[in-house]
């Protein structure tokens, strides 16, 4: 496929994302269910917030006003780095919050960080594993703090020091899948982190064959220009169990505040569930993935 940025990961994202195409199957079908069973709770739909941070400038406070607009939704929150003021208030919301903490360099710091989101009642913590380098091969420095890549072991430490569910984010690779399992995650995000490399693999060009890996273990997450429901239609029939919308979340919450990002969560359910209804998907655990087909050249 022939655009100006051959290299920019999330055009290659977006290119593969159009390269899927969807058959429709009629007789039988149902009215869909959207509902998601995450982590012993029940949400309305498989479209969950991404993990951002500093929306501080976002109308009064963006993440806490993206928190209120998932919880009216009654679908998933999360949120990237922040303070544990900023968590604080993002839960009191009543938003059932995933936290991704950041791979810091002081493992210390971590262990801090993991202990006060279950003090603040979070879902489930995590980490991007995919923020411990920047694009020039040295440790990434984010607001002057320090990131270093973490070994096994030491996520197996993060994971053993919590009884919240634990998700990595950041898995592109199937090698990165069975360590993962390996550590005891309880939950990946297939992610390239908006491009955060350029020339990343699609995660969902990779998502069949992660799945495969994982083997309904633990819940697939995937995210990445999500942007509509037929975008989360087809990530969830390649095999992940629900999708985190960043970018696209951010336009209707500077316009609208909590009542755009509901609303948007809200148009992209919908659509999923159109979608869902033409191909005879009666809940989102029976999308079968033949309804997919990949246009030549991909
Ligand atoms: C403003 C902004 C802040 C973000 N901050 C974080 C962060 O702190 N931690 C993290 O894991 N990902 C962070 N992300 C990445 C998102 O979680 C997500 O992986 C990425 O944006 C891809 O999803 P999208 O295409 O729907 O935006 C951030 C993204 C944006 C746009």
């Amino acid at each position: 496929m022939e655009h100006q940025k051959p290299w920019d990961s999330d055009q290659i994202t977006r290119d593969y994302l159009d390269a899927l195409l969807v058959e429709m199957r009629h007789v039988d079908a149902v009215m869909p269910s959207t509902r998601l069973e995450l982590y012993g709770e029940t949400f309305d739909t498989p479209i969950m917030m991404a993990a951002l941070s500093h929306l501080h400038n976002v109308r009064d406070n963006g993440m806490v006003e993206m928190a209120m607009g998932a919880r009216a939704a009654n679908a998933v929150n999360w949120a990237g780095m922040g303070d544990e003021a900023e968590l604080e208030a993002i839960t009191a919301t009543g938003a059932r919050t995933i936290k991704i903490i950041k791979p810091y360099a002081d493992n210390d710091y971590i262990l801090g960080r993991i202990a006060h989101a279950e003090r603040c009642g979070a879902l489930a913590v995590g980490m991007d594993i995919d923020h411990a380098f920047g694009g020039n091969g040295q440790y990434d420095v984010v607001l002057g703090q320090e990131m270093r890549p973490k070994s096994l072991s030491e996520l197996k430490e993060f994971i053993q020091a919590t009884r919240l569910p634990f998700v990595i984010k950041g898995v592109l690779s199937e090698q990165d899948a069975y360590k993962a399992l390996e550590a005891g995650a309880k939950g990946i995000v297939i992610s390239h982190h908006h491009g955060i490399m350029n020339y990343a693999v699609p995660p969902l060009y990779l998502l069949p064959k992660i799945a495969k890996v994982v083997n309904g273990q633990i819940p697939i997450f995937v995210d990445c220009g999500i942007v509509s429901g037929m975008d989360a239609f087809k990530a969830l029939a390649l095999g992940a169990d629900a999708v985190c919308v960043g970018r696209a979340i951010m336009e209707p919450l500077r316009k609208n505040g909590w009542e755009g990002v509901r609303e948007k969560i809200q148009k992209m359910t919908e659509e999923l569930a159109g979608a869902m209804a033409r191909t005879c998907s009666r809940d989102l655990k029976s999308i079968d993935p033949t309804v997919i087909h990949q246009r030549k050249g991909w």
